[in-house]
């Protein structure tokens, strides 16, 4: 059953990971895909997967905390295919493994230019494609958007944001026919996650699935299950809310 029979599709951090398997889903039930991405070669090779599928496809450079680029993401993507119905949110970074007062100002900078700050670049320019139509958006937050992360404060800051940015602007753009959600992702088996734990502690990562209910990471599959979800009209009642993806780890 194809969902998301001709609507057209943005997605940030398309090339790899989370982005790469809802890109790839989206395709799947109909969705003209743009893989959005700073990552050229995988993101292309992204395009030509879902080429080789049958579905449309086509692949916008983007770094997410360059404004100018999530601009011209979304005029190409209503330049190539007419319209824009859906974006996925979602191109993030790992933050550093240390104690706050050893963050460093730049990192956080970047940290928050990237996480925060390009969800709301994509945000504007997707809010204006989408607002005499309607659509619908999703952010990716984490769990460490809605409790803390020790030794990760600058990320855990940045998704902290997301969800506040979700939500208020739900608020306002519901009444324009935009449903805007997030996703908070737990452990999901990803070079980002890999980064992560290697960066860590040993046994950090495994204390983490120990103390979830599955006690296992997720896959990239599954949490494109819910963005499809979200995005589709099988989510028509649900705006503002952010959604745990996490094997139970915040039960
Ligand atoms: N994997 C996890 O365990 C986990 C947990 C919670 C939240 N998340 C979030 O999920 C999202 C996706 O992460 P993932 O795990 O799939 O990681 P990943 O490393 O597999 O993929 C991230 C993608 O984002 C792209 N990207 C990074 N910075 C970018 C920028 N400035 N502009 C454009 N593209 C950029 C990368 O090139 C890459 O293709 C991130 O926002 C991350 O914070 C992941």
């Amino acid at each position: 059953m194809s969902d998301l029979q001709g609507r057209v599709a943005i997605v940030t951090g398309g090339a790899a990971g989370i982005g790469r398997a809802t890109a790839l889903l989206f395709a799947r039930a109909g969705a003209r895909v743009v893989v959005a991405d700073r990552a050229e070669e995988a993101a292309r090779a992204v395009v030509a997967e879902i080429e080789r599928e049958g579905g449309e496809a086509m692949f916008q450079h983007v770094d997410v905390s360059r404004e100018e680029d999530c601009a011209a993401m979304v005029k190409a993507a209503v330049e190539r295919f007419g319209r824009l119905d859906i974006a996925f949110n979602n191109a993030g970074m790992p933050g550093r493994v240390s104690k706050t007062e050893d963050q460093g100002f730049a990192h956080w900078h970047r940290i928050i230019d990237v996480n925060l700050n390009g969800v709301f670049h994509c945000m504007v320019h997707e809010l204006r494609a989408m607002k005499e139509h309607g659509g619908s958006i999703v952010n990716t937050a984490s769990v460490a958007g809605v409790r803390g992360a020790p030794f990760s404060s600058a990320y855990a800051a940045s998704k902290h944001g997301v969800i506040g940015l979700t939500r208020s602007a739900a608020r306002e753009y519901g009444r324009y026919g935009i449903r805007i959600n997030a996703i908070c992702p737990g452990v999901v088996k990803t070079a980002m996650a890999e980064e992560l734990a290697t960066a860590s502690p040993p046994g950090t990562a495994d204390a983490l699935l120990a103390a979830s209910i599955l006690r296992r990471p997720g896959e990239p599959e599954e949490a494109a299950e819910l963005v499809m979800w979200l995005c589709s009209d099988k989510a028509s009642f649900v705006a503002g809310a952010h959604y745990m993806i996490d094997g139970g780890l915040t039960a």
